[in-house]
């Protein structure tokens, strides 16, 4: 049995996937996310049913929360894990964090990156999967303007997030031969994620009802977990669903890739 960090996993897609996972036996799960309750309620229905799940609370929101939990995670982890980066946010408004971020770059992708950091450095990680999204295709990646919003829309903020997080992966797998790397689109799923108030809230809730379930996406993520090996050493392979695809244009363009590098760069210069 080895260890599955699974980030994002008091709701939705994580709590689902927990869920399964967990009925495989084949992990001891580490959950995260910020809502204690939520977790320790998971876990004890794991651990009722025959699974292991140990909580760890923790918020990606600012830089000290992610270099803490990372700090935690490498504390509770044995080497060989696997971490399963699914937390993630649709930010509807520009709201800066206590680092200056704005909201949908620090959760979506400097964060995580940090909390990974952590967990690289001490050498607990064998793979790592980035529940990432679709939509990664709409982004672009603004070196100056993205992480502190000043680019800020409520439709492009979380494709340059999940664009400058899936480069960043890219680059962790070739500076990392030793792991394997995959970053996926997960499926359209009914979950709370982009949540809104309102008649546009009401409207989209409609839409919602078509979406499939948390639980239909929570066996595809299992199926591709359970696969021997996703992407040769040195490189990220990108899948959109349980298909692998060439990795969009958008993924390949010099700048922008130039762009997160240069982030990247000053991320650990904070870190
Ligand atoms: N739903 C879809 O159709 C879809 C499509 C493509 C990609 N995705 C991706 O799938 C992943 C999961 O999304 P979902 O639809 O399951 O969303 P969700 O139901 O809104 O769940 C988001 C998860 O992220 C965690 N999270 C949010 N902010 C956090 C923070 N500051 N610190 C720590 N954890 C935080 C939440 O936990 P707490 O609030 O307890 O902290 C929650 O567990 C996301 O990365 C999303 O971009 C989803």
């Amino acid at each position: 049995m080895t260890d599955l960090i699974l980030t994002g996993a008091s709701r939705g897609i994580g709590a689902a996937l927990a869920r399964a996972l967990a009925k495989s036996r084949e992990y001891r799960l580490i959950l995260v996310a910020r809502d204690r309750p939520r977790l320790e309620a998971l876990a004890s229905a794991i651990q009722k049913d025959g699974g292991e799940a140990i909580v760890v609370t923790g918020d990606l929101s600012t830089l000290s929360g992610a270099r803490a939990l990372g700090q935690r995670l490498v504390e509770q982890v044995t080497p060989g894990a696997t971490l399963v980066h699914n937390a993630g946010i649709w930010p509807s408004r520009r709201e800066l964090t206590v680092d200056g971020f704005e909201t949908g770059f620090a959760v979506n992708h400097a964060a995580p990156l940090l909390m990974q950091q952590a967990l690289l450095e001490a050498k607990r990680l064998r793979r790592i999967l980035l529940v990432s999204a679709g939509l990664l295709v709409k982004g672009r990646f603004d070196a100056a303007r993205t992480p502190i919003g000043e680019d800020f829309s409520s439709l492009r903020t979380y494709c340059d997030t999940k664009l400058g997080f899936a480069l960043e992966m890219r680059d962790v797998a070739a500076t990392h031969p030793e792991l394997d790397v995959l970053v996926l689109h997960p499926g359209v799923v009914r979950t709370d994620l982009g949540a809104r108030t309102g008649p546009i809230g009401w409207v989209l809730s409609l839409v919602k009802r078509g979406w499939e379930t948390p639980e239909v996406c929570a066996e595809r993520l299992s199926r591709i977990l359970a696969k021997e090996r996703w992407s040769p050493p040195g490189q990220a392979h990108w899948y959109v669903e349980e298909a692998e695809q060439p990795w969009p244009p958008v993924t390949e363009d010099a700048a922008t890739r130039r762009a997160v590098r240069e982030v990247h760069e000053r991320l650990r210069a904070m870190g």
